[in-house]
């Protein structure tokens, strides 16, 4: 076991699944949070996020003592010897990433930090900032390394335990192994050990700007492909089984959906095409990556309309899921909304149903108003259009003719393709799934 204790500065999805698995490897950790709430409840042994798996090992890390919550920076940081920061990044509104809280607990901390100390960004930061944050410092004795996250919202404990690598970039080689000794133990999902890529600050940071944006624009490319199939009456799952089988493409990251959305990949997109452009660097595949992603929530709510018979004003529609993705309860930038905020522009009526969204959606973040029920079917009761926009497995079970009868006449536009059409037209219902026939 590494020398010394961590601190994880920021306890969301990343901090807190990142601190928790940490802890359950052996290490002392102490995650500080601002949110004083927060903290209370995950002293509490509350898991403040809905991810699967995350409880079990936070009892546990809670039990053993090696897992302890502090309210603010300071608390957690002092006489740690490798503090993380898993702290949010945004888009700051002109597509680059506000690091205003990365920078402010840096300045926080940064005097109170132990000589030999290690600062290692986990947050996704921009080209630069291991630099910047050591320049902030101004203190010779504490290195500076990034370590960017890959895990994903739904599966976050599988992925931190199982990575497919880890990368951690510094100028200070020493400081970037000892890091990388921090996750020894770790395997890949097929068993294999874990490859630890030691690079500089620069690709590090990089990497996983990359590697996000690269995902989106899989996903952007497979959606247009869909809107291509539609119009030349090809079926998008054949033709991605048939690029997916291409061991240079790889299946992964090409179901056609309502568009990607998420904490991350938005945000991260634009933050890339910032860099470039910053650095006076044509990139435009990323623009390109963004506008189809718009043209696939576009496309959807094209469908949704002709559902409704061409004018969605005052058609009672059922959105079946509201999460990003399925698995969590993260509903940031989730396409679903964009889909949501749509069909509000033109008025229609609008019911969620979510398994992780128990209340109503207040109006928030440009995204309207959503009553949510409690059910699929009391979503769905009464509605002329119901929209599938999460792959939540519970749909794919779903029962249709328990839908006709609340719903009679009513058209299913299945946005995630879960659903089968026989089934649904041998209730009576009309499918219109996407990048397919019906
Ligand atoms: N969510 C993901 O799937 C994911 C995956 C990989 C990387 N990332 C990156 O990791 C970073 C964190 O993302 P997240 O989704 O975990 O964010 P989050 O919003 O879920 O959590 C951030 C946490 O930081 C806390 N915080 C804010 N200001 C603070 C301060 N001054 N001191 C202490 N705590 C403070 C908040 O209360 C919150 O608990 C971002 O840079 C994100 O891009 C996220």
């Amino acid at each position: 076991m590494a020398e010394g204790r961590i601190a994880v500065i920021g306890t969301g999805y990343v901090g807190l699944t990142s601190g928790t698995c940490l802890a359950h490897l052996g290490h002392e950790v102490v995650c500080g949070d601002v949110d004083p709430d927060k903290v209370e409840r995950m002293s509490r042994g509350e898991v403040p996020i809905f991810e699967d798996g995350l409880q079990e090992l936070m009892t546990e890390g809670i039990e053993s003592g090696r897992l302890t919550f502090v309210h603010g920076a300071e608390k957690a940081a002092e006489g740690a010897k490798y503090i993380f920061l898993c702290l949010p990044t945004p888009d700051g509104g002109d597509g680059r990433a506000d690091l205003r809280i990365v920078h402010q607990v840096v300045a926080e901390i940064g005097p109170l930090l132990d000589p030999g100390a290690v600062l290692v960004t986990k947050s996704t930061v921009p080209v630069g900032t291991a630099k910047q944050i050591t320049a902030t410092l101004a203190r010779d004795d504490v290195a500076v390394v990034s370590n960017p996250e890959f895990l994903q919202e739904g599966t976050a404990v599988k992925n931190f335990m199982n990575p497919d690598r880890v990368v951690v970039g510094s100028d200070d080689r020493a400081a970037a192994e000892a890091v990388a000794k921090l996750y020894d133990g770790l395997t890949t999902s097929s068993g294999k050990p874990v490859t630890m890529l030691i690079t500089s600050a620069e690709s590090s940071e990089l990497i996983k700007y990359a590697s996000n944006a690269f995902l989106a624009m899989k996903l952007s490319f497979i959606n247009s492909i869909a809107g291509l199939a539609e119009v030349v009456g090809a079926d998008v799952h054949e033709i991605a089984g048939g690029m997916g089988l291409d061991d240079r493409i790889g299946p992964k990251f090409l179901r056609a959906g309502p568009g990607w959305g998420g904490s991350c990949f938005p945000k991260d997109t634009k933050a890339l095409a910032a860099i470039a452009l910053d650095y006076s660097v044509p990139f435009p595949l990323l623009d390109a990556t963004t506008i189809a992603n718009e043209q696939a929530q576009e496309r959807v709510t094209d469908r949704i309309r002709e559902a409704a018979g061409g004018d969605l004003a005052g058609v009672p529609i059922a959105l079946w899921g509201l999460t990003f993705k399925a698995g969590t309860d993260d509903l940031r930038d989730s396409p679903a909304l964009e889909v949501a905020l749509r069909l509000d522009t033109e008025r229609a009526q609008l019911r969620g149903y979510d398994p992780t969204v128990k209340a109503d959606l207040p109006p928030k973040n440009g995204y309207p108003a959503v009553p949510v029920a409690a059910d699929p079917y009391a979503a769905a009761e009464g509605a002329r259009v119901v929209v599938l926009l999460t792959e939540w497995p519970e749909f794919a079970d779903i029962d249709i003719a328990r839908v006709a009868q609340v719903a009679p006449g009513a058209v299913i536009v299945d946005a995630r393709n879960l659903l089968d059409a026989q089934q649904v037209l041998d209730a009576g219902l009309r499918l219109v799934p996407l990048g397919r026939k019906g």
